[in-house]
């Protein structure tokens, strides 16, 4: 492989300054730039070289209106002139290995469950981080495993087959301010794990999260409803009483911290104890806890 140090910096430089883009211009991504990033993607590492994974390219604004809805109502995956959906996928294998008498349990299987989510994420950062080269911008949504059937139906997804993340692509009509992140010594640890102290770990959020809170809404029902919802997360975690308190400490101070957002109302705690994914995995044939339970 040649050595290119220029071509190198300029790239990894590129890399060092991603941020998600929500924001599109409408011209389209020419399809010879998408395939070039496509193929980009589907070249990347695979555990066993297996490569579970399918991608559909969505272009039409009206099912990308569709796909907004279905995760979650955000407007960025309306607007985007292409969606790219990441779906786990055993049908081809299970076909093939039936064919030829293979033995096959992938989509009963914890290990070839997390094996081919690396899988699949390895290849959309590829294509996250072609596309970025070539000027486009991206935005990942999670949230379409909430609605797995759904998907399912509108993409005539076989059994064995689940979307499991979206890719929003596009040209950036604008960049917004970077997210901060932690320091990279709070990430990267030499040879071992240090001794983090708890304040050591709380500076270290506190400089991410700067300026970062939620203030609570003056109208008292629409406060009440939002204290409502995070007392609901809270109780996964704190005894009632406990509860009580951190409730009413909120209440008085006007506002809550983001940590308490990110986890009480954003990635709700209570709601994330659901089985609504596994089910939804469950309806296309995908298993990953079968025969944990009894174990
Ligand atoms: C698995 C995954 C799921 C995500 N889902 C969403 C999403 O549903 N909606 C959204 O606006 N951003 C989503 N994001 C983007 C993150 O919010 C974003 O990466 C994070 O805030 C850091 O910002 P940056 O990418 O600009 O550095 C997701 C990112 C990942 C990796």
């Amino acid at each position: 492989m040649q050595r290119d140090l220029d071509k190198a910096d300029w790239a990894v430089g590129l890399m060092q300054n991603r941020q998600s883009v929500r924001r599109f211009k409408d011209d389209p991504i020419p399809e010879e730039i998408l395939y070039e990033v496509l193929a980009a993607g589907i070249n990347s590492a695979t555990g066993g070289n297996l490569q579970p994974y399918s991608i559909i390219v969505e272009r039409s604004r009206v099912k990308s209106q569709q796909l907004s809805k279905l995760c979650g109502d955000q407007p960025f995956i309306a607007q985007a002139p292409v969606n790219l959906i990441f779906c786990l996928d055993w049908h081809k294998l299970a076909v093939y290995s039936r064919a030829n008498d293979a033995p096959f349990t992938c989509n009963k299987s914890f290990r070839h469950y997390t094996i081919a989510m690396d899988d699949l994420v390895c290849a959309a950062q590829t294509i996250e981080t072609a596309a970025w080269l070539y000027g486009i911008g991206s935005c990942y949504v999670g949230t379409i495993i909430d609605n797995i059937p759904a998907a399912a139906q509108m993409y005539n997804l076989p059994k064995l087959v689940a979307p499991m993340l979206l890719l929003s692509l596009g040209y950036p009509k604008s960049l917004s301010t970077p997210r901060k992140k932690l320091d990279y010594d709070m990430v990267v640890f030499n040879n071992s794990y240090p001794n983090l102290s708890e304040q050591k770990i709380c500076e270290a959020y506190d400089s991410k999260y700067t300026g970062m809170r939620m203030t609570l809404p003056s109208d008292p029902q629409k406060r009440q409803e939002i204290l409502a919802e995070f007392r609901r997360a809270l109780l996964t975690t704190y005894p009632e009483a406990q509860c009580d308190q951190i409730i009413a400490k909120a209440e008085k101070a006007g506002y809550i911290h983001e940590i308490q957002r990110r986890f009480g109302l954003h990635y709700h705690a209570a709601d994330m104890l659901t089985p609504d994914v596994l089910e939804g995995l469950a309806e296309q044939g995908i298993y990953p806890c079968y025969g944990l339970m009894e174990q």
